[in-house]
C-alpha cells in the first residue's frame, strides 16, 4: 500500500485489521462481518497480526520477554518460552541478550524488531505491517524482506505500507491511495505504467519504471519493473551492448 503522507494508508490498514471502525462501508473478515464496537472473537483476532507505524506506542511490558509473550499467553498457546525465543531470533535479536531488557530503552530499529516479534510469535494468517522497513539498516532490511517472502511462501498474506516504491514493485498487488481514496489497485506493472499520475500525486516511481517511461515516448517498449529485466529488455531492443 503506497500513497503520499496523510493519504490514509494507516487508517485503511487499521480498518482492515478491525482496529479502527470505518465511517462508511463494511469490514468483512473471512466469513464474518465486523461491526463496531463488537470485539473480534479471539480465534479471528489470532489470524491477524498488526505491526504499528510507531512501535513504542504499542509497548506496555517491563521486559522484551513479557512484551513478546503477551499474545502467546493471551491466546492460551503452549511453549511460551520456545515461541518467544524463536520469534526474537527470527527478527535478529539474540534471546539471552534482549529478553530482560526494557522495550522502552531500545533503539528505534530494535523497537521495530520487538514489535514484529510480538506479532509473528503467534503466526497469524494475515500480517499487516505499517512501514516495516522504516528505521532498519540495509542488512536488516534485506534479511527482513527475505523472511517476509518465506512467510508468504507458507501461504500467508502480507499487507505492507511503504514509501519506497521499489519495495512495492515486488508485491503481487499494489494499492495506491490519494487523499483518502483508492486510486489504483492492480498488478505492479499496471500501476507503475501510470508514471505521470504517480508523479503528480508525489510518488517517486522505481528507477526501472522511470527509464521505461522515457523509452516508451520514443516507441514501444515492454513494461518491466526490476533492473535485471530492464537490462534484458534493453539488450533485446539493441539499446544495450
Ligand atoms: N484519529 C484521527 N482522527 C481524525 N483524523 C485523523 C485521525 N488519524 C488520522 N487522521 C487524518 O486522516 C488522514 C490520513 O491519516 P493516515 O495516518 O491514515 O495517513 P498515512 O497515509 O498513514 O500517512 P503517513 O505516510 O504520514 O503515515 C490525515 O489527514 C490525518 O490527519
Ligand atoms: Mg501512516
Amino acid at each position: 500500500m503506497v500513497g503520499h503522507t496523510g493519504s490514509g494508508k494507516t487508517t485503511l490498514a487499521q480498518v482492515m485489521a478491525a482496529l479502527l471502525p470505518p465511517t462508511g462501508g463494511k469490514v468483512r473478515l473471512w466469513d464474518s462481518e465486523w461491526t463496531y464496537p463488537r470485539e473480534l472473537p479471539l480465534e479471528l483476532r489470532r489470524r491477524i497480526g498488526f505491526v504499528f507505524q510507531f512501535p513504542e506506542h504499542q509497548f506496555f511490558a517491563e521486559t522484551v520477554f513479557d512484551e513478546v509473550a503477551y499474545a502467546v499467553r493471551n491466546f492460551g498457546l503452549d511453549n511460551v518460552e520456545g515461541r518467544v525465543r524463536a520469534a526474537l531470533e527470527t527478527v535478529g535479536l539474540p534471546f539471552m541478550q534482549f529478553k530482560d531488557r526494557s522495550p522502552f530503552s531500545l533503539s528505534g530499529g530494535e523497537k521495530r524488531k520487538v514489535a514484529l516479534a510480538s506479532v509473528i510469535v503467534f503466526d497469524p494468517d494475515v500480517l499487516v505491517l505499517d512501514e516495516p522497513s522504516a528505521g532498519l539498516d540495509g542488512e536488516s532490511k534485506v534479511e527482513f524482506w527475505n523472511w517476509l517472502w518465506r512467510y508468504r511462501a507458507r501461504g500467508k498474506t502480507v499487507v505492507f505500507i511503504t514509501h519506497w516504491l521499489e519495495e512495492a514493485a515486488r508485491s503481487d498487488k499494489v494499492i495506491v491511495l490519494s487523499a483518502g481514496h483508492v486510486l489504483f489497485y492492480d498488478d505492479p506493472v499496471k500501476v507503475f505504467s501510470h508514471a505521470s499520475t504517480m508523479k503528480r500525486i508525489g510518488l517517486e516511481p522505481p528507477l526501472a519504471a522511470e527509464v521505461v517511461y522515457e523509452l516508451q515516448k520514443k516507441g514501444t517498449f515492454p513494461w518491466v519493473l526490476d533492473l535485471d529485466k530492464l537490462l534484458e529488455a534493453l539488450e533485446e531492443y539493441a539499446l544495450w551492448p
